[in-house]
C-alpha cells in the first residue's frame, strides 16, 4: 500500500522499514500510515482507526468487514479455487470435507451450490490437507499454480478472482469524500 501511494506523491520523508515505528506521516500530504498485518487492515478501516486500506480481496471477503470497496488496484492478481486430488471424483451422496483456511468464503461457496460440508480450519501448507486423506477438497488461493503441480493436485473450480482492494470507511468516504476522491484519481493515473 505504501509503495502504490507514494507513487503518486503521498511518500514519507522518514522510511518506516530504517525503524520499528508502527506509525510514519506525511504532514503535508496530512496522512498518515500506520503498519499493520494485512488480516487487520480491514478492521482498522471497518473501526474508522484508519480511513482508508489497502487489502486482498480473499481477506477482505473472509473478514465480513463492513467497509466500502471503492476501487480495485489490480495488484497481486490470483483466484479462490477448490482444488483436489487429480482424479478426484466429488460423491454427492457424502457430505464433502473441505480444508481451508477461508472458513467464511468456503462456507458461503458450498452453500451456494446447496452442497453438505465439514470444514477443517488450517492456517497454512492447506495443500497436504488432500495428501494426507485430511480432507476431500482444498479451498485455497491459486496463483501460479506452482503448489498444486508440485503436490499433484489441480483445480476443481475458480469460483472468485483476488487482487488488491482500496476500501474506505463508511463514515469516513462521507466526511473525506474530497480528499478520497483526489486520491483514488492518483491511483487510477487521472491528472487533478
Ligand atoms: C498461498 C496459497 C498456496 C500458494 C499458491 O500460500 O495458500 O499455498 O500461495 O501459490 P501458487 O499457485 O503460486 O503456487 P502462502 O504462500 O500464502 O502460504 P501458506 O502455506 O501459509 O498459505
Amino acid at each position: 500500500m505504501y509503495n502504490l501511494l507514494a507513487a503518486v506523491g503521498y511518500g514519507c520523508e522518514e522510511d518506516y522499514n530504517d525503524s520499528r515505528k508502527l506509525v510514519v506521516e506525511n504532514v503535508t500530504a496530512g496522512i498518515r500510515y500506520f503498519l499493520v498485518k494485512p488480516s487487520d487492515v480491514a478492521i482498522y478501516v471497518e473501526h474508522g482507526a484508519a480511513d482508508i486500506g489497502i487489502v486482498g480481496k480473499d481477506i477482505l471477503e473472509e473478514s465480513g468487514a463492513d467497509v466500502y470497496e471503492l476501487m480495485d488496484t489490480g495488484l497481486g492478481k490470483c483466484r479462490m479455487c477448490v482444488a483436489a486430488k487429480n482424479g478426484f471424483v466429488d460423491d454427492a451422496s457424502r457430505t464433502l470435507r473441505v480444508a481451508t483456511k477461508f472458513v467464511n468464503i468456503a462456507k458461503a461457496y458450498y452453500a451456494s451450490q446447496g452442497r453438505d460440508i465439514d470444514i477443517i480450519k488450517l492456517n497454512g501448507s492447506i495443500e497436504l490437507a488432500p495428501l494426507l486423506g485430511l480432507s476431500d477438497v482444498i479451498v485455497d488461493i491459486v496463483e501460479t499454480g506452482s503448489t498444486l503441480r508440485e503436490n499433484d493436485l489441480g483445480v476443481v473450480t475458480e469460483f472468485m478472482p483476488i487482487s488488491a482492494r482500496f476500501i474506505a470507511n463508511r463514515a469516513s468516504y462521507q466526511f473525506k469524500t474530497k480528499e478520497i476522491t483526489t486520491l483514488l484519481g492518483k491511483l487510477a493515473g487521472d491528472d487533478q
